[in-house]
C-alpha cells in the first residue's frame, strides 16, 4: 500500500515525502516538473536513504495518470501539484482553472475507478474572506480575491461534494498559512522560479546579494510596526501536519477542513530583523506602496488541528530564519546549483 504524492518534488511537497518515508510510508510521486527540479527527488532519496516510484506525468492527463493507478497499489492521495501564483493567475486564469481543476478531477476519477478513498488536499488561508476577524477559525466565510483561491475554493467544494456522495471517502483539506524554512540539511528548500513573489524567497536572495534590496510592501497597515501581518509557519512542522492527517483519513470518513498555523502573527519587519539577527546578515529594505490585494493581517486559529490531529507548530520564528537561510546558502541557485 502507498501513498500517492503530486506535486511531491515542490516545496512542500519534497518535505512532507522525507516525513513521510521517515515515518515508514511507502510513497510514489507524480510530478509534471513545471515548477520544480528533479533534484529535488534525489535529495529526497539522499536524505532518507529510500527508493520509491517517481513519475514525470501530467496529472491532466488521464491516460498517463491511470498508469500509476495501474502499476502501483495506491491507498491515500496527498494532493499538492497545481500553480501557485497569485499574481499570474490574475494575468492566465485559464490556465489556473485548467491546470488546477483538472488535475484534481481527473484524480478523483481515478481514485474512485480504484476505489481510493482517502484524499489530503493543499487548501490555503487564501479561502478565508478577507476582512474575517483573526485569528481565523475552519467556520469563517470563504470567498477569494484572486484565481488561484478559486480554484482552492472550487476544489474544496468538488471534494466535499464528492466525500458526501461516497460515504467511505475520507477528506482532510489543510489550510495552510505562510510556510517558510527548510529541511535542517539544507538539502531541501523552496526554489521559486524568476524574482521571488513571496516574503521570505525575497529576503534570502537579498541578503545573498542576488537582489538588491526588499520593497517593504506598505508601512501604514494598522499593525503594530505598521506593515503587514501573517502567520508563519515551518515547513517541517507542516510536513508532519501531513502525516497526521493520512493517520486521521485512515480511520475516519466525511470531510474536515484543519488550518495549519502558528496562530501567532508577525510583521515584515519583525521578520526582517529575525533574519538579519538569528544569521547576522544584513537585508537592506526601501519602504514601498502596498501591494494591490493585500490585507493588514492574517494569522490562525490553530485549535482544531491539535483537536482533531493532535498537531500543533513546534518550530519557532528562529528556526524559520536560520534554515531559510541554510538552504539558500548552500543552494545559492537553489537546484540549479550542480549545473
Ligand atoms: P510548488 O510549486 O513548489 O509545488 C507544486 C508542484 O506541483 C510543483 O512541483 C509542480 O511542478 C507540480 N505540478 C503543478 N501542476 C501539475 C500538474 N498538472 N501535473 C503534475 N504536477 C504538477 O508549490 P508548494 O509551495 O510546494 O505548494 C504545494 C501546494 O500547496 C500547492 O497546491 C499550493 O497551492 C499549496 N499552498 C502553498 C502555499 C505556499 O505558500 N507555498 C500556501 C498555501 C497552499
Ligand atoms: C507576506 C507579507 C506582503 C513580498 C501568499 C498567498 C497565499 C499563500 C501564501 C498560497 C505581506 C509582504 C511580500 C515582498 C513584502 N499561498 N511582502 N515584500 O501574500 O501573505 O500569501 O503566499 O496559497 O495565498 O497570497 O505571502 O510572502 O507574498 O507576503 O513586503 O517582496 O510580506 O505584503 O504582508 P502572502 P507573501
Amino acid at each position: 500500500m502507498s501513498i500517492l504524492v503530486t506535486g511531491g518534488a515542490g516545496y512542500i511537497g519534497s518535505h512532507t515525502c522525507v516525513k513521510l518515508l521517515e515515518t515508514g510510508y511507502d510513497i510514489v510521486v507524480v510530478d509534471n516538473l513545471s515548477n520544480s527540479n528533479i533534484k529535488a527527488i534525489d535529495r529526497i532519496k539522499q536524505l532518507t536513504g529510500k527508493d520509491f516510484p517517481f513519475y514525470k506525468y501530467e496529472l491532466c492527463d488521464e491516460a498517463q495518470t491511470e498508469k500509476i493507478f495501474k502499476e502501483n497499489d495506491i491507498n491515500c492521495v496527498i494532493h499538492f501539484a497545481g500553480l501557485k501564483a497569485v499574481g499570474e493567475s490574475v494575468e492566465k486564469p485559464l490556465e489556473y482553472y485548467d491546470n488546477n481543476i483538472v488535475s484534481t478531477l481527473t484524480l478523483c476519477k481515478l481514485m474512485k475507478k480504484y476505489d481510493v478513498k482517502q484524499i489530503i488536499f493543499s487548501s490555503s488561508a487564501t479561502v478565508y474572506k478577507p476582512g474575517s476577524p483573526m485569528p481565523v477559525s475552519e467556520t469563517a466565510e470563504l470567498a477569494c480575491t484572486n484565481p488561484y483561491g478559486w480554484t482552492k475554493y472550487m476544489i474544496e467544494r468538488i471534494l466535499t461534494d464528492i466525500a458526501f456522495a461516497e460515504k467511505q471517502w475520507s477528506v482532510v483539506l489543510l489550510r495552510y498559512f505562510n510556510p517558510i524554512g527548510a529541511h535542517e540539511s539544507g538539502l531541501i528548500g523552496e526554489d521559486p522560479t524568476g524574482i521571488p513573489n513571496n516574503l521570505v524567497p525575497y529576503i534570502t536572495q537579498t541578503a545573498l546579494g542576488r537582489l538588491e534590496k526588499l520593497s517593504v510592501f506598505g508601512n501604514d497597515y494598522d499593525t503594530h510596526d505598521g506593515t503587514g501581518v501573517r502567520d508563519y509557519i515551518h515547513v517541517q512542522d507542516l510536513a508532519r501536519g501531513h502525516v497526521d492527517a493520512v493517520r486521521y483519513a485512515e480511520s475516519n470518513t466525511g470531510t474536515t477542513a484543519i488550518n495549519l498555523g502558528t496562530g501567532q502573527g508577525y510583521s515584515v519587519l519583525d521578520i526582517v530583523n529575525a533574519f538579519e539577527k538569528v544569521n547576522g546578515v544584513k537585508v537592506p529594505y526601501v519602504i514601498a506602496p502596498r501591494r494591490a490585494g493585500d490585507v493588514a493581517t492574517v494569522y490562525a486559529n490553530p485549535t482544531k488541528a491539535k483537536e482533531v490531529l493532535g498537531w500543533e507548530a513546534e518550530k519557532t520564528l528562529e528556526d524559520m530564519c536560520r534554515d531559510s537561510w541554510r538552504w539558500q546558502k548552500q543552494n545559492p541557485k537553489g537546484y540549479g546549483t550542480e549545473e
